[in-house]
């Protein structure tokens, strides 16, 4: 395959419409886990530019990191700690607005303002989270979860 990735213009909604198909291209036919996750960040900071995109994947206990385009960032996080933490234990996605407001943010990045965290299943558990973060304040919302969750299916275990 080609491996430029086709950068999409217009709305977020539009953005995401053009990412999404090329996501699951890039992915499909490769089963390396990490292989997957790291062209997964690298397509969605290409295309959005985020200040820091990356995954978190459960091991025993804790989220440990794993593949990320950014700042360098926290190695470890427990269960129910920070936002990654909480959505590892609930099971759901989470949006910080802003993230000064959100009991227990780990900051990582004084820099960082706004971030959403995507969990991701398999059989029926969390085995990884997706964290966005960005420097500017309310930048996501239902339109990143929408699609957001539906490319982290592309990842497969
Ligand atoms: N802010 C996250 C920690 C991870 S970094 O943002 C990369 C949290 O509160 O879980």
């Amino acid at each position: 395959m080609a491996e430029d990735l086709k950068v999409a213009a217009g709305t977020k909604e539009e953005q995401y419409v053009g990412l999404l198909p090329q996501t699951r291209a890039l992915l499909e036919g490769e089963d390396d886990l990490v292989a997957n996750m790291a062209n997964f960040v690298a397509a969605l900071k290409e295309q959005f530019n985020f200040f820091w995109v990356g995954f978190y994947l459960v091991k025993e206990d804790e989220l440990v990191l794993g593949p990320f385009q950014g700042p360098i960032a926290c190695t470890r996080i427990r269960k129910g700690k920070g936002v990654c933490g909480t959505s590892w234990e609930k099971g759901e996605t989470i949006i910080v607005p802003d993230v000064e407001k959100f009991p227990g943010h780990i900051a990582c990045s004084s820099l960082s303002q706004s971030e959403i965290v995507v969990p991701v299943f398999k059989d029926g558990s969390v085995v990884a989270v997706l964290d966005v973060d960005s420097s500017e304040l309310n930048s996501f919302d239902e339109i990143d979860q929408r699609y957001l969750e539906e490319m982290v299916k592309f990842i497969t275990w």
